[in-house]
């Protein structure tokens, strides 16, 4: 039997729900992309899991606790103290989320014509590493491709592919090797502490630093703990501890498991690195003691780490996934298997075989669900990820989800079973649904603003 939520609800917040006309003319309205749709249009949002965390009892009143100063604030050392205590780091900077800390880093560390290798990039740090000159290269193991494969880690970097890769283009055409836990594109599947080890090795061996894009580190380290053998009895605080310990480095988005709604952090370990990171900060974020924050949120964020460190709270959150999971798997919905620790991912590919990848059936399925249902998910396909060739053709991504991203206690298990009936009423009538053309993308993350028409 499932343990109950290690919490109870102290504040609630009404949902609307229009109807399917008015979805449908909010839809047209917004291009056919969700990201433009008002999320008070929005019935349940799983848009993401990122920055959508309800707060406790505990981290608003540290909030209230906290000393607003623009230098030194006491939320600074209390922030020091639980990055020591967690990740063990002793050297950090805060910044207001995970995509500041990546320009940071990469302004500091990557060169024009460099190569950053990663298990699979997510599309800010993909972003990132490609506006500083360099190119992103996704060397995770085969079977992350194969969505029904059922492998315990398969979020994991081929080590092999990563010997070879560094070989080919020289550790000196290499100024970072990143490993990103839990391995959200590819379906928030986790890296196992074995593969973690195995690549720090390799790192070290080439003198080159390995970072953890560590946005879903307690996650992960809850994966290790149910599934890798020698940590079942070990705490989640001593696998994240053992976790970072083979990394030189992290970026983190504290708006994930954090569980606050903005703040992140680059953690380091060497001094003169600090020192440019925290430099390059102070032009573009603030003050180390604030990091482009009010100083409260440093404190919630301390809190927030502390929180999701626990083994009853990591329970629950997997237990929710795992329900939405289970209840789409009875009805034959194709997802990512097995499922993530922050998401659903439904293959776009399978549940619309008839949509070819450049018609965008990822897309087209994010916004059928939200006609039908009021549920917002998003595309993580060929509108994310894809890209063009030089006279303009798409070419599409390796894989084409609808990711379903719980944000971290929202919603309740009703709520969740409101959603999987919506998407096995959208499975059964599957045919209806046509694919899109896209009107207009920016270059660099053009799915935030990209627009769509009906084919
Ligand atoms: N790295 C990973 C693996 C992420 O999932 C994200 C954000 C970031 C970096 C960037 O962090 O948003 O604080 O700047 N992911 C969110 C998502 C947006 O919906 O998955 P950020």
């Amino acid at each position: 039997m499932n343990e109950p939520e290690p919490f109870k609800i102290k504040m609630v917040e009404p949902l609307k729900k229009l109807d399917k006309e008015e979805r449908r003319k909010k839809i047209i309205d917004a291009g056919f992309n969700v990201f433009k749709l008002r999320s008070s249009d929005v019935y349940i949002d799983l848009l993401t899991d990122s920055g959508t965390s309800s707060m406790s009892d505990e981290q608003w009143s540290e909030m209230f606790k906290t000393e607003q100063a623009y230098a030194g604030s006491d939320s600074y050392y209390l922030l020091e103290e639980t990055v020591k205590e967690i990740f063990g780091f002793d050297k950090f900077v805060p910044v207001h989320q995970g995509r500041a800390a990546e320009n940071i880093l990469f302004s500091v560390l990557v060169n024009d014509g460099d190569f950053v290798p990663n298990n699979m990039h997510f599309d800010t740090t993909k972003a990132n590493v490609k506006h500083k000159g360099g190119t992103p290269v996704n060397l995770v193991r085969d079977e992350a491709y194969d969505i029904d494969k059922k492998v315990d880690f398969k979020g994991n970097l081929d080590t092999i592919k990563l010997r070879e890769f560094i070989e080919e283009k020289g550790a000196d055409k290499i100024p970072v090797i990143m490993l990103t836990v839990t391995n959200n594109t590819g379906g928030g599947q986790p890296v196992s502490m074995d593969n973690i080890r195995d690549v720090s090795e390799i790192a070290h061996e080439y003198d080159l630093p390995l970072f953890l894009d560590a946005c879903r580190f307690a996650e992960n380290a809850y994966f290790i703990k149910e599934r890798e053998k020698g940590y079942s009895d070990k705490s989640i605080r001593e696998i994240v501890k053992e976790l970072f310990s083979y990394a030189d480095g992290f970026t983190f988005s504290a708006k994930k498991e954090g569980l606050v709604n903005i703040g992140g952090l680059i953690g380091v370990r060497d001094e003169d690195l600090q020192e440019r990171c925290e430099n390059l900060g102070i032009i573009i974020e603030g003050f180390p003691t604030y990091g482009g924050m009010a100083c409260r949120e440093l404190s919630a964020m301390a809190k927030g780490i502390e929180e999701a460190t626990t083994y009853e709270y990591q329970r629950y959150r997997h237990q929710q996934v795992q329900f939405l999971a289970d209840r789409l798997i009875e009805a034959d919905v194709p997802i990512i298997k097995p499922a993530g620790g922050h998401a659903v991912f439904i293959d776009a590919k399978s549940f619309l075989p008839n949509v070819p990848q450049e018609q965008f059936p990822a897309q087209a399925l994010t916004v059928q669900l939200y006609i039908e249902s009021g549920i917002r998910g998003v595309e993580l396909g060929t509108s994310a990820f894809g890209e063009l060739d030089k006279e303009g053709n798409i070419i599409p991504a390796e894989m084409e989800t609808m990711r379903l991203a719980i944000p971290r206690r929202v919603y309740t298990l009703n709520q969740l079973n409101y959603v999987a009936e919506s998407v096995i009423r959208l499975y059964e009538n599957r045919e209806t649904i046509k694919g899109l053309k896209r009107t207009y993308a920016p270059k660099l993350l053009g799915h935030f603003k990209a627009e769509f028409a009906p084919l």
